[in-house]
């Protein structure tokens, strides 16, 4: 795109924290989600496809303190760290990230990470669903991505129940943690959540 084609980047309208869902709270990170994440982001078998390694204390509460440093996304290429609780009990089981595309502001890309004790609820489903409803309906994004190692198969295996669509398939594009990874890009549209949301059609 030509720089003079860049379509003028306006912040996102923020729903009001904290948003509900039949069985969940997301909100954005606070410092005091330091023990209940760490205590997921510390363990091996949950960062194997994350771009970090296992997690000390130290390292979460920097990643919580630069997350926390900014209020909500204010500049393209920024994410938005949101905590996700089950109702009635005041402890991040997971998050859910969405960055806003530094090189087009009316496109995101979508992340999650959820403590093993509570995969296999559709947790994670009902909470990237609405943080899909988010990046669409509050936003106003135009298009949100999702990126996953094809080893992931639970990640792949959720942004397909969201019906996010897999769209392109590079073998072995990234060196990582000292292995190829083969990356599996999911993509979807307004209109297309718009339609999912609308329900099937009569006709
Ligand atoms: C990716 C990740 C979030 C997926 O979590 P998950 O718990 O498998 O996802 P869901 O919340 O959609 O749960 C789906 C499972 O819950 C079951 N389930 C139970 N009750 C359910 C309900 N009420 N609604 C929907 N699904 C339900 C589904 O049948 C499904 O079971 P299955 O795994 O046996 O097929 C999780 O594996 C994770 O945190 N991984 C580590 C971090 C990571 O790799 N992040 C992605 C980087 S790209």
């Amino acid at each position: 795109m030509l720089p003079s084609e860049m379509p003028k980047a306006s912040t996102p309208v923020q729903p009001k924290y904290p948003v509900h869902t039949a069985r969940l709270r997301l909100r954005p990170v606070r410092m005091r989600d330091l023990k209940a994440i760490n205590a997921y982001r510390s363990l091996p078998e949950v960062t194997r496809y994350l771009p970090h390694g296992p997690h000390t204390m130290a390292d979460t509460e920097a990643t919580l303190r630069s997350m926390t440093a900014q209020t909500g996304l204010q500049v393209p290429g920024q994410w938005l760290d949101l905590a996700v609780e089950v109702e009635g009990s005041p402890t991040a089981v997971g998050e859910v990230l969405l960055k806003w595309n530094a090189g087009d502001p009316r496109q995101g890309e979508i992340g999650f990470v959820f403590n093993p004790e509570v995969h296999g609820q559709g947790i994670a489903q009902e909470a990237v669903s609405e943080a899909l409803r988010i990046a669409f309906e509050d936003f106003g994004w135009h298009r949100v991505e999702g990126i996953c190692d094809e080893r992931n198969v639970r990640s792949a295996a959720l942004m397909e129940r969201l019906g996010m669509r897999r769209e392109a398939t590079f073998k072995d594009a990234d060196w990582f943690k000292g292995d190829w990874s083969t990356l599996c890009y999911y993509g979807m549209l307004r209109r297309e959540w718009m339609a999912l949301r609308a329900g099937p059609s009569n006709s």
